[in-house]
């Protein structure tokens, strides 16, 4: 698809189609004063306010507020990416779109078909005669027909069986090394998905960028991932849409899960609107994805500590985007693969349909089981942190959250708007900040200092060198305070187990800028023999640090009761305030 002249292609088109011409040719047009009118396509309406107007080339509806030219008309009433509205329109209207193929084309070219062949070869592993991975795909109850149509496969008993087809067929060494299909190892390479169960990633345009190769035994890493390359961005891709985006379109909506295996599942059970995550945190771009085929999304992730953190950053992101979100946790433990062979396609759907609430009822959810709503300080934060929550959305969607919430939480309504008002934008308080369910905060604005930085760079070297520290950061999630630091420590998280951690997968994880900041932080930060002091010194900067922020907040509400008269004052709640506050100044003193 690509090594063609696309901005060529857009020139022509906008210069010969005519926008009348082709959404008449999509729905009925009513000529009207200067232009034409008609029902909007892309939302429920029985009166027209959906304008087209050839002299400028654009249509807009008034009801939706959405608008663009006629190639953005194409890419939405036919579910198509911009190239493939662009080739849709040349094709019907006889333009050409002339080969350019400069370097960098070429090589996706290349790429693309080195792929596409180690696809078949996995698949003919598994399909032509008796193999392990087809036993175990098998054993976990997926058909030869669902293997067929996701192109799952099987990486070979040999180390050297994909590189040496691949060689004979003419692919480059630096191909196979670059897409990770090849490791090289003591000047020979070997097959990097030797002996796994292979899912290959296919765009939506039908094209294999990438492979996700699963151990058939308990060891680790359990899933190998390609590395991001020429072809692959993982960002951008959402697993298993390729098969799935006319169910998604049909059904209205997409359900997103966590995993490789769900989305197979779930496609097999006959709940085909599914794409999976692959275990990274939802991107704004693969919310982009989805709206090309629907507007709403059921997040349906596993309800793990890792699954309730990605479902509350992947709300915002999502909403974001635009979307509709929903959350539906499966219950008892399971992820939506063992939940639906275990309870098959209408109990799931019987559960989503029960038990998926918004978004933001979800958020709350979470909020409330992290406060001790009978403590009277802890009933309090929750309550600011729920204003937090309802600030972000519509006037109309936070009217009827602060009514529902107001009696739900025998609060009064007036106080609760009254909240909303005052909560901070962004700032803490939107999102809940104890540690067992803690979200990615968005970037903050207080800039980090640099002794935080310095901890944080200091944790990093130390879970390198021992990577069972990490365990003991969990304690202490403030410590990562750099975007990049929150990153790199969540990649660590989904590989980090039993006190191993595989640096070499880690690495594959990292985007580039992720990496630059590990590799700098290997090469700046000198820790000495004693990796466990200097473990304490960084934990109980942090517990200092946390005293401070304490002290802060006693000050804040301290000058907050001088607003108020006297009698309105809990008198032996201050006094305990300032004890503590009078004990935390002590300790800390104490430290330096
Ligand atoms: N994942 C990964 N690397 C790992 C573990 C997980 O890339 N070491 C990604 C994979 O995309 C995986 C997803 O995270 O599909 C979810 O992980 P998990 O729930 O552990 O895997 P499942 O897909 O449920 O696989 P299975 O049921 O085979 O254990
Ligand atoms: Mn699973």
């Amino acid at each position: 698809m690509s090594g063609k002249n696309y901005s060529k292609a857009v020139e022509d088109i906008k210069a010969t189609v005519n926008i009348v011409d082709v959404v008449g040719s999509c729905i009925t047009l009513k000529r009207s004063g200067s232009g034409y009118t008609a029902c909007c396509p892309f939302h429920n309406e029985k009166t027209p306010s959906f304008s087209v107007s050839d002299k400028k080339g654009f249509y807009h509806c008034f009801g939706c507020n959405d608008h663009g030219d006629v190639i953005k008309f194409v890419e939405k009433y036919y579910h198509l990416d911009f190239q493939g509205a662009v080739e849709k329109l040349c094709a019907q209207y006889g333009i050409t779109i002339e080969e350019t193929a400069g370097p960098a084309d070429r090589k996706k070219e290349e790429y693309y078909e080195a792929n596409k062949l180690a696809a078949r070869y996995f698949y003919d592993n598994i399909s032509k005669s008796a193999n392990k991975g087809y036993d175990y795909m098998s054993g976990r109850g997926l058909s030869a027909k669902t293997m067929q149509y996701f192109g799952i496969g099987y990486g070979g008993d040999g180390w050297t069986g994909l590189t040496d087809k691949l060689l004979k067929e003419g692919v480059r060494k630096e191909v196979l090394t670059d897409l990770g299909l090849s490791r090289e190892k003591n000047g020979r390479l070997y097959d990097y998905f030797h002996g796994r169960v292979i899912f290959p990633i296919i765009n939506v345009r039908g094209k294999v960028i990438g492979f996700g190769g699963r151990v058939m035994d308990k060891s680790e890493p359990k899933y190998l991932n390609s590395p991001e390359s020429a072809v692959y961005q993982k960002k951008y891709n959402l697993y298993g849409l390729n098969r799935s985006k006319d169910a998604v379109i049909r059904e209205g909506y997409a359900i997103l899960v966590e995993g490789y295996m769900d989305c197979v599942s779930l496609y097999q059970s006959g709940v085909e609107n599914v794409a999976a995550v692959c275990g990274t945190a939802l991107t704004p771009e693969q919310s982009k994805l989805i709206k090309r085929y629907t507007k709403n999304v059921v997040l349906c992730l596993d309800s793990d500590a890792a699954g309730i953190k990605a479902a509350l950053t992947g709300i915002d992101v999502l909403k974001e985007a635009g979307l509709e979100v929903k959350v539906l946790n499966v219950d008892d433990g399971k992820d939506p693969d063992e939940y639906i062979k275990e309870h098959g396609r209408d109990a799931f759907l019987e559960l989503l349909q029960k038990k998926s609430v918004p978004g933001v009822e979800y958020k709350v959810n979470i909020l409330k089981r992290s406060y001790d709503l009978k403590d009277h300080t802890q009933g309090i934060k929750f309550l600011q942190e729920l204003a937090g929550i309802i600030k972000k959305l519509s006037p109309v969607e936070g009217d009827i959250y602060i009514q529902k919430y107001s009696k739900e939480f025998g609060i009064s309504e007036g106080a609760l708007r009254r909240e909303v008002e005052q909560a901070g934008d962004g700032k803490p308080g939107d999102v809940p900040l104890r540690r067992d369910v803690q979200p990615e905060q968005p970037e903050k604005t207080r800039q980090p200092s640099r002794t935080q930085l310095n901890v944080e760079h200091m944790l990093i070297r130390l879970i390198m060198l021992k990577p069972a520290f990490l365990e003991r950061t969990r304690d202490y999630p403030e410590a990562f305070v750099s975007g990049r630091g929150r990153s790199v420590i969540a990649a660590m998280e989904a590989l980090y187990k039993d006190g191993e951690l595989d640096m070499a997968a880690l690495r594959n994880e990292l985007s580039d800028d992720d990496l630059l900041y590990l590799d700098r932080i290997e090469e700046k930060i000198q820790i000495g023999e004693d990796t466990e002091k200097s473990f304490m010194d960084c934990v109980s900067r942090l517990e200092r640090a946390r005293r401070t922020a304490r002290i802060e907040e006693i000050d804040a509400i301290l000058d907050m009761s001088d607003t108020l008269p006297e009698e309105a004052l809990d008198q032996e709640y201050i006094n305990k305030l300032l004890m503590e506050k009078q004990q935390l100044i002590i300790k800390n003193k104490g430290e330096n």
